[in-house]
């Protein structure tokens, strides 16, 4: 037997939610998830399969009936060049985010500091499009090998059949729950070309009179982590699953009908047709910032950050979203969708 029975998934999950699986198993390398499907496949094919990241960006509203997946692929193992600036780098599912990126800037490998610091792992923001301070980790991605989860072969997609866009790929749609992602492999840089021009990045730099030339990758890291710290709580603290929710896409009509209204609404072009707006904004606007719902609670410094205050359900997390969604709904006409997926 190599499926654990009845496991906690609180340390599973950023949130701090107690749940559990009936079933669970973790593996280092391929040949031993082919043998955990196996089991899987002859035992238990009638329950549910869940192939977790490290958690951080689900919300468990009940305990989970079927097996949860969790992958511990760990390995950087830089390949052949592109060309005489650029090289590609293979990355276990399983190694955590942050430390790959620490690692990059560490050994000379750029492109990934503006994603500094973001939580999860490597496997998962493949799945997920991972994004911050104008950067996707669409643009670093060559390719994402994967096993299938009913066949248990190996399937290696090029970035252009990942169907990327803006935290969303082909595995959070048309193959949803069909694979797992193994390996990633990134495209990187041996020249540091920063890009400051989001989430006021430049005007920090230019603050403390830094200038472009001067700015290391290692400075803009830690400058990232530091933005990042000040305005998202520490899940470690206070639990929770970074952006609740996306920021919502509208037509240039809803934005005008909305702006015409409430004239100091933000927008980001998307394109000729549409923008985004802000969530955090609608929801401080919607008088949420700060505000809770039992054990359930809208970030004071972050509105677009739902938080566990401490012993918060599943449930009580979904009830303080319905009430947000609602509010926002009720005022401003744009239904919220969110970023964190609901099991159960
Ligand atoms: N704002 C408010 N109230 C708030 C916070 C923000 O009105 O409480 C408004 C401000 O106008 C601000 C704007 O919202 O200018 C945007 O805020 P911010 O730059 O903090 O970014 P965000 O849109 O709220 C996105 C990502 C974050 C990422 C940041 C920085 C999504 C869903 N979220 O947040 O990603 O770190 O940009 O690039 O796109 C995550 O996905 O978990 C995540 C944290």
């Amino acid at each position: 037997m190599i499926l654990q029975q009845n496991k906690s998934l609180l340390s599973y999950n950023t949130f701090g939610i107690e749940a559990k699986s009936a079933l669970f198993a973790e593996y280092s390398n391929k040949e031993a998830l082919v043998e955990i499907l196996d089991e899987y496949h002859r035992t238990y094919s009638h329950l549910p399969l869940l192939h977790i990241g490290r958690g951080s960006n689900l919300l468990f509203l009940s305990d989970f009936p079927g097996l949860v997946l969790h992958s511990r692929i760990l390995g950087i193992q830089p390949l052949q060049p592109v060309d005489s600036s650029q090289f590609l780098v293979r990355v276990g599912a399983g190694v955590v985010w942050d430390d790959f990126v620490s690692s990059c800037v560490s050994r000379g490998w750029y492109g990934l500091e503006n994603l500094s610091f973001i939580p999860g792992e490597v496997g998962a923001s493949a799945v997920q499009n991972i994004g911050a301070y104008g950067a996707e980790v669409k643009d670093f991605i060559h390719s994402v090998e994967c096993l299938s989860l009913s066949t248990g072969e190996k399937r290696v997609f090029p970035v252009e059949e990942c169907q990327y866009a803006y935290r969303n790929s082909v595995f959070k749609h048309e193959l949803k729950g069909q694979y797992a992602v193994t390996h990633v492999t990134f495209r990187l840089s041996q020249h540091f070309m920063p890009h400051l021009d989001y989430g006021g990045l430049r005007a920090v730099f230019e603050s403390q009179g830094i200038s472009e030339e001067e700015l290391t990758p290692q400075l803009l890291r830690e400058t990232v982590i530091g933005i990042r710290k000040s305005k998202l709580p520490d899940p470690h603290i206070l639990g929770n699953a970074g952006s609740f929710f996306v920021n919502p896409i509208v037509s240039t009509e809803q934005f005008q009908r909305v702006n015409s209204q409430y004239p100091t609404l933000p927008s980001y072009p998307v394109d000729e047709s549409h923008v985004k707006v802000p969530a955090a904004w609608l929801i401080e606007q919607a008088g949420w910032k700060g505000r809770s719902l039992g054990s359930a609670a809208v970030h004071h410094r972050q509105a677009l950050v739902l938080v566990n205050l401490g012993g918060a359900t599943g449930q009580d997390i979904l009830r303080l979203c319905e009430a947000v969604r609602h509010s926002v709904l009720q005022k401003f006409g744009i239904d919220l969708h969110p970023e964190v997926n609901f099991i159960g």
